[in-house]
């Protein structure tokens, strides 16, 4: 038993070299600019996607919108998602002590939460216990030590811009946690990317990445061009999703077919402003082709930003060699109801996406901030360590969680033979 003492001890210890190295992919930035990125998110539990959405402070609408799940279907918000489920949830990336990182979530402690629960299970790897602990400026040096039932605090998420653009094209960039048994060609392969530009992207010196590491993967987006002015400045959709805009009234889609961002209204808000092209009787989204002999001509009624509360619209209309077919949207689907585990790695959905809630993401440090623990209630963090009593004193990290007991599993099978 000593022995098992012994080798489980060294096995935390090299584990938690490896935890403390874990990898995140920084951006240095200054000024005050931000950008639309996406948060890898494994569900700790079953949670209402409005759950989810409150923990991320986001919109439950584009948060499904984010994923391709059907946000227009009647009581969507309140649909249970299954444990185990792979979701891309929007966030604004800000620009904070000169690094980008979203700072918009806010979490209340419950009973029971330790820092090291907060990072590793609720928010499942996307912080640290360290990260949260500098964020907010607390003392304590345990990640097990239990916190103050109630105290918010900020959980700092990691984001990168890059420009939004990837090779000179639009692009939106997920913060993805390296899961175990992962590899660099297989996420690569799994958002149809190749290991040279993970590599660029995350400049790797090689392509390896270790389980807790958090890379940004850039997804190909349909950009948008609005003026500064446009609350919905820099609305960026990935490829195969929708996002929802100007007060959820607009909603834009990406793909499956062209990377131009195509909007139409959307019927998930009772009262919205006009939506019709000045000096016309088309509507957003309108297109109308007329061949002619010099080819096709096609107008149409496109978005231009959400602007003082304005729906901004124009009419454009110009010849196109041959006449476009009906425009395709991304497919929709329902919300899942289980998580299917066909391969090493829990793959992505569908497809990615971002967006922006009518631009009502609240401001890092603003009041409005939804915190966690008010009127509904998130999912109880299991406390259980694993089936080794003897782990107990090591660091506490989500890593070492998963990979002792099974370190302890083999161990004891090999020391049975
Ligand atoms: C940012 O991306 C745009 C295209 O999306 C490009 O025109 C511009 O040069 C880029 N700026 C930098 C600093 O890379
Ligand atoms: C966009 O997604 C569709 C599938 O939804 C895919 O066929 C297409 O190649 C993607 N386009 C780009 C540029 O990745
Ligand atoms: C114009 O757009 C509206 C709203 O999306 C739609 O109901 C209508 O059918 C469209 N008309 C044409 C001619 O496409
Ligand atoms: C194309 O159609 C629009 C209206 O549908 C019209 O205003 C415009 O003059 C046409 N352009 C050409 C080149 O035919
Ligand atoms: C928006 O409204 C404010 C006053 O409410 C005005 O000063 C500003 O010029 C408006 N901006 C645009 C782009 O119309």
């Amino acid at each position: 038993m000593a022995e098992l003492h012994v080798f489980v001890t060294a096995a935390a210890v090299v584990l938690v070299v490896a935890v403390v190295s874990a990898k995140t992919t920084i951006e240095p930035c200054s000024g005050s600019d931000s950008c639309q990125a996406l948060l890898g998110y494994t569900l700790y539990a079953d949670m209402k996607v409005s759950e989810v959405a409150a923990l991320f402070a986001t919109d439950p609408a584009a948060l499904l919108a984010a994923n391709a799940l059907d946000f227009s279907a009647p009581g969507a918000a309140h649909r249970i998602l299954p444990m185990g489920l792979f979701l891309r949830v929007p966030t604004r990336c800000a620009c904070a002590d000169g690094v980008r990182k979203s700072v918009a979530v806010r979490y209340a402690a419950r009973p029971g939460d330790t820092l090291a629960t907060v990072a590793d299970v609720v928010f499942a790897g996307l912080a640290s216990a360290d990260q949260i602990r500098d964020e907010n400026a607390l003392a304590s040096a345990d990640p097990d030590a239990p916190l103050d039932a109630g105290r918010k605090l900020v959980v700092p998420l990691p984001c990168v811009c890059f420009n939004s653009s990837d090779n000179n094209l639009p692009a939106v960039y997920l913060s993805y946690v390296v899961q175990v048994g992962d590899t660099v060609p297989g996420i690569a392969a799994s958002y149809e990317t190749t290991v040279t530009d993970v590599m660029n992207v995350n400049a790797m010196g090689s392509p390896v990445a270790a389980p807790g590491d958090i890379l940004a993967i850039p997804l190909p987006a349909c950009a948008s061009q609005f003026p500064k002015s446009a609350s919905d400045h820099g609305l960026i959709v990935a490829n195969g999703t929708y996002a929802l805009t100007a007060g959820n009234c607009v909603q834009c889609s990406c793909g499956p077919n062209s990377l131009d961002l195509y909007c139409t209204p959307a019927t998930l808000s009772g009262s919205c402003p006009s939506m019709q092209c000045p000096n016309s009787n088309v509507m957003l989204g309108n297109v109308s082709i007329h061949p002619t002999s010099a080819g096709c001509n096609v107008s149409s009624c496109s978005y231009g930003g959400f602007v003082n509360g304005t729906i901004t619209t124009s009419l454009s209309a110009g010849l196109q060699p041959r006449c476009p077919g009906p425009h395709q949207f991304p497919a929709l689907t329902d919300p899942p109801t289980t998580v299917i585990h066909d391969s090493t790695y829990l793959p992505p959905l569908s497809a990615p996406g971002p967006a922006e809630a009518g631009g009502v993401m609240p401001e890092p440090g603003s009041a409005g901030s939804p915190v966690q623990g008010g009127p509904f209630a998130l999912p109880k963090v299991s406390t259980a360590k694993g089936p080794a009593g003897s782990v107990s004193e090591a660091p506490s990290m989500d890593k070492s969680r998963q990979i002792l007991p099974f370190l302890v599993c083999c161990l004891v099978f090999y020391l049975h033979m």
